[in-house]
């Protein structure tokens, strides 16, 4: 029996994993200009802590956690998402005590037991920020500009910002309130799912992709404004921030999330070559997910990046090739032996190398080393070992001379 990937995960090849790790070094690099120190946290946790902060009725938590159960202990969860973990770690670790104002990045999979299709994967990878401790408008739009550093710098183009205002929770409630009584009676014009979400999570209907749906969404309109005057001031500063710095955004009043503990400012970055799974990346503010933790009262705003979708977006990603320095070809068993003492005193002085492992012939072995990109190729044959040399190729130049074996080190030194 041959076993495969499970559905909707997938092995990243070496050739690939070299994106993965450029994308996450230059993400690094951005975090650090912006303050961010990295934080890790577990792959999964107490199932609990997705259904409390995610939301019982989104569909993360109803139809996407992957469970994993354990004779006699409590039920557990791959992470869907990784805010809900660093808001748990903080708690646990009493840091608004040790750190105050705290601002955290993280990158790593995620997991989600969705129906696989074009950039939505059960294993995927976030590339993300949580900030937490501050109300400050500043800091959302620090956080947008971050998320959309991160893209650009990334070689992406053509992507889209959309922004909206939840407002706090008691908005968010009159504004469930408004929307209910606007859509009740003409419920019936909505596709089933959005029949059921006017019961579960009204807010959920606004963002549905039906074209139905999105048709009778414009005959409704909500006469009262649902936000109040503090969380406007807040948003309109928001806004002011990212004009000044020259980020080109959209207000879309029908942008919800679909996790439930966003309040004030919520984000979408998407990208129109993506197809349905538009969104590119997304977050906002979360200032009540702390003390509904048993946390303090603490304000909080992030976001996270799909890095699956932004290979998808980025069509200039190129395999880059990760060359050795120097490859040993070795033509008998005697020759062998000396390559392999070699390469050891080589890669302790940091000079990357390798060697053709079987006995082959001369140019079997040279194929070999054109294919592993080596800058050098060192000679090991019967003639270098009676007079204790190596002949020394320069790969990009083709010359080739014979020195001592002594002088190897220095010489690769000189030239690399
Ligand atoms: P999210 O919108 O659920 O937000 O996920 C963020 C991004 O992850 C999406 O925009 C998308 O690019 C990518 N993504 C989500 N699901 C999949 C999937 N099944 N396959 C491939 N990519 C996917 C969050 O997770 C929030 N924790 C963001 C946040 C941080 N909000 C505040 N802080």
């Amino acid at each position: 029996m041959k076993f495969l990937a499970p559905r909707g995960t997938k092995d990243i090849l070496p050739k690939e994993a070299s994106f993965y790790q450029e994308l996450e070094q230059a993400s690094r690099q951005i975090f650090f200009n912006y303050n961010y120190k990295e934080f890790r946290t577990p792959i999964f946790e107490d199932i609990k802590l997705f259904q409390r902060t995610l939301g019982q009725t989104t569909d993360v938590v109803q139809k996407q956690l992957l469970t994993l159960k354990n004779e006699g202990e409590d039920e557990f969860a791959l992470r869907p998402e990784a805010t809900a973990s660093i808001v748990r770690a903080y708690i646990e670790h009493d840091l608004h005590l040790k750190e105050g104002f705290s601002k955290y990045f993280y990158v790593g999979p995620m997991f989600r037991g969705e129906r696989p299709q074009k950039g939505r994967l059960r294993e995927f990878h976030h590339i993300g920020a949580e900030a937490i401790g501050s109300l400050n408008p500043y800091l959302d739009a620090e956080m947008i500009s971050l998320a959309v550093k991160l893209i650009e710098s990334f070689g992406i183009e053509g992507y889209t910002l959309n922004i909206n205002n939840l407002g706090c929770s008691k908005d968010k409630e009159n504004w469930s309130k408004l929307l209910r009584a606007a859509l009740k009676d003409k419920i019936d014009n909505f596709c089933g799912l959005c029949q059921d979400r006017f019961q579960r999570n009204v807010f959920r209907i606004l963002d549905c992709k039906n074209e139905v749906c999105k048709e009778a969404l414009k005959k409704i309109s909500l006469k009262e404004n649902h936000i109040c005057s503090s969380c406007q001031d807040h948003f309109a500063t928001v806004q002011e921030a990212l004009k000044n710095l020259k980020i080109n955004f959209k207000v879309s009043p029908f942008l919800v999330r679909g996790l439930d503990y966003y309040t004030r400012t919520v984000f979408e970055i998407t990208h129109g070559s993506l197809g349905s799974q538009d969104a590119l990346g997304a977050g906002g503010r979360y200032d009540n997910l702390i003390s509904q933790l048993g946390g303090p009262d603490l304000s909080a705003v992030g976001f996270a990046l799909g890095v699956e979708r932004m290979f998808l977006a980025n069509k200039k990603i190129k395999e880059t090739k990760d060359s050795i320095n120097a490859y040993f070809i070795t033509l008998d068993k005697e020759a062998s032996k000396k390559g392999f003492l070699l390469l050891n005193n080589l890669r302790n002085e940091n000079i990357s190398c390798d060697m053709n492992y079987e006995e082959a012939s001369l140019k079997s072995q040279m194929r070999s080393a054109n294919k592993s990109g080596a800058k050098f190729v060192v000679i090991i044959g019967e003639d270098e070992l009676k007079n204790d040399s190596v002949t020394l190729k320069d790969m990009s130049s083709g010359n080739q001379e014979k020195i001592k074996t002594n002088q190897l080190l220095n010489e690769l030194k000189n030239k690399l």
